[in-house]
């Protein structure tokens, strides 16, 4: 079966396969052995109602699920050889691209929501420099707006390395910066990075063995979840609520604690739910001993 959302993919396949051939030479040989693998109809119901654009993108998507679902599970994953960190194109071969493809993986799902968002705090030079230029001269702190930021990994380039040089040679001066003031992203499908699902995303849309777009990418990553203030406003609620008390805010502690990754926000957290434990714990007491007394006293409506 042959419909809209897959006519045309063998071709662009085919091109994005000639594309990559010295770039990425592990996605040169998936590219080989997907016409082979592809079970067509399957994917055509994952892309049901989806729009592409390029030629690349069906392709790219393809690729980027498939390195997402080898970097999630690991190792044992059939394709973690070719497409994980060791992109070893050698490890390719067409029994293993099939397996890759069993309806119950992951893949498909991925196949039918993601969407392909290449991240390069590369290009923030964009705005460091003229900022560096220009700077001198503002009065008051400078707003970033960044449509189309992904991710906003671009929002925060100020705390990553400087990598750029000029033509001629030497580094591209961007210090001094002005002092900065907010920084806001826009996106038709924003990604955010303190998610550990989303951050993996953007790690798979990396081509296996571009190992310093990678590591660019690990930096910012970095850079932006240490300058994410939410981790601290979670953790100062859950300190609140401990505070607050009552059944309603334990339970509500209870569900945070068993959710929150940040290892600081959980440990206020914990320390807040640990305390009215404790406080619920001896109120629970108290009421039990005195159902007691009124059982063994004759208790009852006096
Ligand atoms: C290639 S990514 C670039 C991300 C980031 N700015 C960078 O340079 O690394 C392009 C982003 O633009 C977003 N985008 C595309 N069209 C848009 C629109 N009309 N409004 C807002 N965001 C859009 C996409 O969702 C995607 O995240």
């Amino acid at each position: 079966m042959r419909v809209d959302v897959i006519d045309g993919l063998f071709e662009d396949m085919a091109r994005q396969r000639a594309f990559v051939a010295t770039r990425c030479p592990p996605y040169e040989r998936l590219l080989g052995l997907l016409p082979d693998a592809l079970p067509l109809e399957r994917l055509a119901r994952a892309w049901q109602g989806r729009r592409f654009g390029g030629h690349y993108e069906r392709p790219l998507l393809l690729l980027a699920c498939l390195r997402d679902d080898a970097l999630e599970e690991g190792p044992t994953h059939p394709l973690h050889a070719l497409v994980g960190p060791a992109a070893d194109p050698e490890a390719a071969s067409l029994p293993r691209v099939r397996e890759a493809l069993d309806a119950d993986r992951p893949v498909w799902q991925k196949l039918a929501r993601r969407h392909v968002q290449t991240n390069e705090t590369g290009r923030a030079v964009a705005w460091l420099w003229p900022a560096h230029l220009l700077g001198h001269r503002l009065t008051e702190p400078l707003s970033l707006v960044d449509v189309g930021a992904s991710a906003g990994l671009n929002l925060v380039a100020d705390e990553l390395p400087r990598i750029w040089s000029r033509e001629g040679g030497g580094a591209l001066a961007v210090d001094p910066l002005p002092p900065l003031g907010q920084r806001t992203g826009f996106d038709l499908r924003p990604l955010d990075v303190a998610d550990d699902l989303d951050a993996r995303w953007l790690r798979a849309c990396v081509w296996p063995g571009q190992t310093e777009r990678l590591d660019r990418l690990e930096r910012a990553i970095a850079a932006w979840r240490a300058s994410d203030p939410r981790p601290e406003l979670r953790g100062t609620a859950g300190w609140s609520l401990g505070r607050i008390g009552g059944s309603e805010a334990l339970e509500a502690l209870q569900a945070a604690a068993a959710r929150e990754a940040d290892p600081e926000a959980l440990a206020m957290i914990r320390a807040a739910l640990h305390a009215l434990e404790g406080v619920e714990g001896a109120r629970q007491d108290g009421s039990d001993a005195a159902a007691a007394h009124e059982e063994t006293s004759g208790g009852g409506v006096r």
